[in-house]
């Protein structure tokens, strides 16, 4: 809390309010994600849940029915889940890939490597002002920030691995056919189909533990930005005040009008 001094403004402004945008000025709604990504993330979060869910149940059925399994073919429906939920995150990933070379600059292949010096010091910058809770130290982003960025390249590169790892063992019930031929160079190069598996189940583990991050994250931004950055994800835009600075970002080359409003 800085001292009480004759130049200190009436309303007293706490110390996270000083530099982080404010909730009160001009500001311009910026467009970020375009529609096919923000529709890749949501079918994305969808097939995710049903792969984490039916990808256990294979591994170790946590319930079961009574009866014959011929009658209730209860793990034979959790494995068609699980390869339905396949088919479509795949689907996704390949928008995604497509997007990575029509997309904006946000959403481009660089974007996906922030690994220039100046990112590297943004990261450690970010995790910083984490790490000390001095949000006003933490560099703005209209983006993503280096980091979350490293960690959204990371769950694209442990997604490819699930899907290499996954129709390596899909392709082991025909023999010689399509995915055999495609991914059957895997259990060998690994040390075999038990290998392949183990990484598979290991690798479940990154979702979990990237989705608790990754949202408290996102309403962490949310609540002390006061810039919409939740709302972004499915609108594709979120507000940028126009008294902050940003690292990738110049308000100056928008050519948008500034929304001005005491509330939004
Ligand atoms: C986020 C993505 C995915 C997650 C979290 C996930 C999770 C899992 C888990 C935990 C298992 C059980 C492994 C065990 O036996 O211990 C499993 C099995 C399996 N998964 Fe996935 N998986 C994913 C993506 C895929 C994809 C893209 C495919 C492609 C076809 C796939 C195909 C398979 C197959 C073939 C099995 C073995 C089924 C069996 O033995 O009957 N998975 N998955």
């Amino acid at each position: 809390m800085t001292p009480a001094t004759e130049s200190r403004p009436r309303r007293e402004i706490p110390w996270f309010e000083a530099r982080v945008p404010r909730v009160h000025g001009d500001f311009t709604w910026v467009y970020l994600w375009g529609a096919p990504l923000r529709v890749m993330h949501w079918v994305s979060v969808f097939s995710i849940i049903t792969l984490v869910v039916t990808g256990l149940y294979i591994g170790q059925p946590y319930f079961m029915a009574g009866g014959e399994a011929s009658s209730h073919f209860l793990m034979g429906r959790f494995r068609f889940a699980h390869f339905l939920a396949a088919a479509i995150i795949v689907m996704a990933a390949i928008v995604r890939v497509y997007w990575l070379f029509v997309g904006n600059v946000y959403e481009r292949w660089p974007a996906l490597f922030p690994v220039t010096p100046r990112n590297l010091r943004n990261v450690w910058l970010v995790l910083k002002s984490y790490f000390t809770m001095r949000l006003e130290k933490q560099p703005h982003f209209v983006g993503h920030n280096p980091l979350a960025q490293l960690a959204y390249t990371t769950i694209y590169f442990v997604t490819a691995a699930m899907i290499v790892t996954g129709f390596s063992m899909y392709g082991q019930a025909a023999p010689g056919g399509f995915f055999d031929t495609i991914f059957g160079w895997l259990p060998p190069l690994v040390g075999g189909l038990q290998r392949v598996r183990l990484i598979h189940h290991t690798l479940l583990w990154v979702y979990p533990m990237f989705v608790l991050i990754h949202v408290y994250l996102a309403i962490r931004a949310d609540s002390v930005e006061h810039a919409g950055g939740v709302s972004s994800i499915l609108t594709g835009g979120r507000f940028v005040s126009s008294h902050d600075t940003f690292e990738d970002f110049n308000i100056h080359d928008q050519p948008s009008e500034p929304w001005k409003s005491k509330h939004h």
